[in-house]
């Protein structure tokens, strides 16, 4: 089939380059010059393991190309996906301006046979009758004989920066919304390779499920809606777990081994349990506080999903507080933060919880250090310019009072802790996604704080404190 699909981010480019790779013949359009010379030339602007190579296998099969001309792509595709971003106004609403020009570009520049409109990008509940609406305004101004026909479909991504390959070809499920048999028809033909799991080989994507992806058809709202409860769902789930974490700490309890406790109850899960710092990223803040304001434009009072946007929000000022407990004034202290990007494997700052972390940390006059497997220039976000970014482990440890990991990267489990132990001016170090293993760094000479964790029974850092407390018992006897 010809697909067109516009705007070349996360979810855009992994879409069409996964679409490509199905033998579907794509077109991929963005406004962005620079980001179309440099995919035209085989590279990607964004960092998704995997993303590379299959963009360029697909490039030479002849089956990808990009364009900054859209009018050439619509007129070509049966398939026009929107896939432009959706990012939050101040008021907490989506601006949703970029999605209106396209839909103005689609109404301007459609013609010859039917075409469905696939809204791919999150879009505030209603936006499908709306950009119907758009695209037909624009049509009526063109005064033409032969009026272009098309349908709009709502089709939400759940893809994970990060495993965004794997997740396209692995999907729980698709969602279709829209009520025309004819777009339905032709984007179930679309994503037939995808639901039967007959993808050519890749080898990192390894052993795809033997069953086949249900398809969930719904109207265009309900879709829409699926997406932000999804996302609403999933953050809640992590605050959960924070907020339980928190408790943890306060009454000795491991929230490691709660979480497996309860995530074993196949009504709970045991996905997304993992205590922290935090959610960030690009949709859980925006698309959690979208549901906030589109219950609050229809009169009703959000609270579950209020209470879950606040729990994060102290959540990610927690190693504060465990920072001071231990080094008391912060001021002309040197913090070294592990990793910097919301989640591992993207180089994506956009709402980490770092950028909360950074501010406050140099509000309370502490000095701030970073290193991160992937960002490796202050260029990234205007925030690295107030600090000082270090490309290894030894110069971000170098007379640190303090490390806090933010980010759970692989390459933090392997690190020479007892080297990095000895160039410190106090071995404290705050695990802020409780990553490290607790008698490793104890071994290694360091004071460990994770978030509701606690040293298991026989640990090394258990014995040390039983030891402690039978002397303490000792000298007061
Ligand atoms: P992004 O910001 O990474 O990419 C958007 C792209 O659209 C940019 O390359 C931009 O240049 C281009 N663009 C903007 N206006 C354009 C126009 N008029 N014509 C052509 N190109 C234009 O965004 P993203 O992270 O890929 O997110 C896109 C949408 O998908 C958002 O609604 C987001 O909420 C949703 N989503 C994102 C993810 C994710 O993991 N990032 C996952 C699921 C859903
Ligand atoms: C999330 C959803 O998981 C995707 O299904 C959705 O498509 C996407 O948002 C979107 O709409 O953009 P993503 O933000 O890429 O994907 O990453 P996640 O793996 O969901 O992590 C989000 C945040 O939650 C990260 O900061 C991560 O560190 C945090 N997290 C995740 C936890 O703190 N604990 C967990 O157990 C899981």
């Amino acid at each position: 089939m010809r697909v067109c699909v516009i705007g070349t981010g996360y979810v855009g480019l992994v879409t069409g380059v996964c679409l490509a790779h199905i033998g579907h013949q794509v077109i991929c359009v963005d406004n962005n010059k620079e980001k179309i010379a440099l995919m035209q030339s085989g590279e990607s602007p964004i960092y998704e393991p995997g993303l590379e190579e299959i963009m360029r296998s697909t490039m030479v099969a002849g089956k990808l190309n990009f364009t900054k001309n859209i009018n050439n792509a619509i007129a070509n595709s049966q398939i026009l996906f929107i896939a432009v971003g959706t990012p939050a106004l101040p008021t907490g609403d989506s601006d949703i301006r970029y999605v209106e020009a396209v839909a103005r570009s689609i109404g301007l520049a459609i013609s010859g046979e039917y075409k469905v409109i696939v809204n791919k990008s999150t879009v505030p509940i209603g936006s499908g009758d709306w950009v119907r609406q758009i695209i037909n305004s624009e049509i009526v101004k063109r005064q033409l004989d032969n009026i272009p026909q098309f349908d709009v479909v709502s089709n939400p991504e759940f893809l994970r920066e990060g495993s965004a390959i794997h997740d396209t070809f692995n999907p729980d499920r698709i969602v279709i919304g829209g009520s025309s048999d004819q777009a339905i028809s032709l984007m179930k033909e679309l994503y037939q390779p995808i639901v039967d799991r007959k993808i050519p080989a890749i080898d990192f994507l390894g052993q795809l499920s033997p069953q086949t992806v249900p398809l969930v058809m719904t109207d265009l709202n309900s879709a829409e809606t699926i997406k932000y409860a999804a996302n609403s769902f999933l953050a809640t789930k992590i605050s959960f777990i924070n907020e339980v974490a928190n408790i943890c700490d306060k009454v000795g309890a491991d929230i490691t081994q709660v979480a497996q406790g309860i995530g074993l109850d196949s009504r709970i899960g045991n996905k997304f349990l993992q205590s922290g710092i935090g959610w960030g990223g690009s949709c859980f803040p925006k698309d959690v506080s979208a549901l906030i304001h589109t219950a609050a434009d229809y009169g009703y009072d959000a609270q579950l999903l209020k209470s879950a946007v606040k729990v994060n929000t102290n959540q990610r000022v927690l190693v504060i507080d465990k920072l001071q407990q231990v080094l008391k004034i912060l001021k002309g202290k040197t913090i070294g933060l592990l990793g910097l990007t919301f989640k591992p494997n993207t180089n994506d700052l956009r709402d980490a919880p770092t950028i909360d972390l950074i501010e406050e940390l140099t509000r309370l006059g502490a000095k701030v250090k970073a290193y991160d497997p992937l960002i490796q220039s202050i260029y990234h976000h205007p925030i690295l310019s107030t600090i000082d970014l270090e490309n290894n482990a030894i110069d971000l440890a170098k007379d640190c009072d303090a490390l806090v990991l933010v980010t759970d990267w692989q390459e933090f489990k392997s690190w020479n802790y007892t080297q990095l132990a000895k160039i410190m001016n106090n071995p404290l170090i705050i695990d802020g996604r409780n990553h490290l293993d607790i008698d490793t760094l104890a071994a290694a000479g360091f004071y460990y704080i994770g978030i509701g964790r606690r040293a298991p029974e026989n640990s090394l850092v258990a014995k040390r404190v039983q030891r402690d407390a039978k002397k303490t018992i000792t000298k007061v006897a």
